[in-house]
């Protein structure tokens, strides 16, 4: 697509500091950080304001690819895609989040926006002890495991069949 002999850089630096920044901090509420506890609830709006910040800066963004409302999920396209999947078949790889990547990037910064109100709502006068916000949390963070593992898996795979090192695109800026 670039005839240039220099690659083009897709992802700029400050979506692969945001990119790095949230997977740390999804690591540490998830895995490492006492549950609840104050860093855990910093940590939680640390990653809450990231993706507050990659929504407005991707909007205000020259690039296309980088634009959230371009990365809505279109029923039909996807579904065309989820087809070509299961044929095992050669997958559309647009500039930017892929049809099927995005509904997963979506989604993980979804979850972190409801886990920051969730965790908010467990701690506040008029939610306190209240069974099911804490049950949305809770929901919430296994949803946050199932997406970080989709997106894992959709890397693999993507970095298989285009023979192109999808994987390494947050280190590099490069999609391949
Ligand atoms: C990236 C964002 C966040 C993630 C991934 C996350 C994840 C989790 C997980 C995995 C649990 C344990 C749930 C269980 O019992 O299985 C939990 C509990 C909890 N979280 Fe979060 N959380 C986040 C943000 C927040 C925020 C912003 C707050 C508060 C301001 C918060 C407050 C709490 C509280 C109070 C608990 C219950 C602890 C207890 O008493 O058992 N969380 N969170
Ligand atoms: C907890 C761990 C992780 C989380 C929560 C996470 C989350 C995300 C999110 C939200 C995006 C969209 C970025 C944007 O448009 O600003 C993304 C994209 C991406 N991530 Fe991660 N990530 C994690 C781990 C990783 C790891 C370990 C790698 C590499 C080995 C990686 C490589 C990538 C790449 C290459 C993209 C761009 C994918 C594409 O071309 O569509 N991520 N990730």
């Amino acid at each position: 697509m670039n005839s240039s002999s220099k690659k083009s850089v897709l992802w700029p630096i400050w979506v692969r500091l945001t990119h790095w920044a949230l997977a740390a901090a999804c690591v540490l509420n998830l895995a490492i950080l006492e549950e609840g506890e104050e860093p855990h609830q910093w940590v939680g709006y640390a990653a809450a304001a990231l993706v507050g910040i990659r929504a407005i800066a991707g909007q205000r963004s020259k690039k296309r690819a980088l634009k959230l409302s371009l990365m809505l999920p279109r029923p039909r396209l996807l579904l065309a895609e989820l087809k070509k999947l299961i044929a095992k078949k050669a997958l559309d790889r647009p500039e930017g989040h892929s049809p099927l990547a995005a509904p997963v990037m979506l989604g993980i910064w979804g979850a972190i926006l409801v886990l920051a109100l969730t965790g908010f709502m467990q701690l506040s006068d008029t939610f306190y002890g209240e069974e099911w916000v804490y049950e949305i949390h809770e929901l919430t963070s296994q949803a946050l495991w199932a997406l970080i593992a989709a997106h894992m898996l959709g890397l693999a795979h993507d970095t298989r069949s285009s023979g192109k090192p999808t994987w390494k695109g947050m280190f590099t800026g490069q999609k391949g």
